[in-house]
């Protein structure tokens, strides 16, 4: 409790998105990702190496991209800097949580990363917004990578919705269409890498689809699969039952 008092007094926060929740979560994920550093450690090195082939693969050519635009990485666990450094002249890490470990990575490459404070659904402060029109559009040119923040998403949005009295299915749809508008996002970036939790799984019982159609969808869509990984999210004795999650990363 007192270290995650700590770690959310350390982050800097949107406020729309701090009135949400947003930093609260980012101070539980960094205090966690503290005590199970052991569990997780194959994940953030599965994830990193996931982000370091598509930024590679993308840098292949006559002219590759001389920025990268990455979001979720504002806590900067996962995302595997001093390479990506050798690839790109400007790294944006774009969150609307920035731990002190990003803001001192900006600050050791001035000039060359920046924490860009940004909701990239565009709609934390406004819930009624066009969901196809709300999400900001990337850098002309940029390599544009998503870090595990697809199921997040819709998260404290639809919480939101729902303490409005929004029916369920209703509010379901808006988390769908949510995730759409980010994967349409990546779209649009002459070149991109997504990192997803595509299933849920268990010690006991199948596994749990979190995003069903979506692999269909990116190979539709000209995406690649590259690399595929299980992360312990919760080891035994987080829950009542071990349970984790199925990765997986995509490029384009
Ligand atoms: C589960 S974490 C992803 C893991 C992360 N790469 C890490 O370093 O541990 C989700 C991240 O996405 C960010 N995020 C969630 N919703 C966002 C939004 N609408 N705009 C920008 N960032 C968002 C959170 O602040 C958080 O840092």
């Amino acid at each position: 409790m007192i270290a995650e008092l700590i770690a959310w007094w350390r982050l800097d926060c949107l406020p729309a998105a701090q009135r949400l929740g947003y930093r609260r979560e980012a101070a539980a994920l960094t205090v966690r990702h503290r005590r199970l550093r052991a569990h997780w450690a194959d994940h953030v090195a599965h994830t990193r190496s996931a982000l370091l082939a598509a930024a590679r693969a993308a840098c292949v050519g006559d002219t590759p991209p001389k920025h990268a635009w990455i979001m979720g990485a504002g806590l900067l666990h996962d995302v595997p800097l001093e390479a990506l450094l050798a690839l790109f002249e400007h790294i944006d890490l774009v969150d609307v949580a920035f731990s002190p470990a990003a803001r001192a990575a900006a600050r050791a490459h001035p000039g060359r990363v920046t924490c860009v404070m940004l909701d990239v659904t565009g709609v934390l402060d406004d819930r009624t917004r066009d969901l196809t029109q709300a999400a900001p559009e990337p850098p002309p040119g940029a390599w544009v990578a998503s870090v595990n923040i697809l199921s997040q998403l819709p998260l404290l949005p639809c919480t939101a919705l729902l303490d409005t009295g929004m029916p369920e299915a209703d509010v379901e749809r808006y988390g769908q269409a949510l995730q759409q508008a980010h994967v349409a996002l990546l779209n649009r970036a002459g070149h991109a890498c997504l990192i997803i939790e595509y299933a849920q799984t268990q010690a006991t019982g199948p596994d749990e689809a979190l995003l069903p159609a979506l692999p269909e969808k990116l190979a539709g869509l000209g995406w690649t699969k590259h690399a595929e990984w299980h992360w312990p999210l919760n080891p035994a004795g987080e829950t009542r039952e071990p349970e984790g999650r199925s990765m997986q990363a995509w490029m384009r």
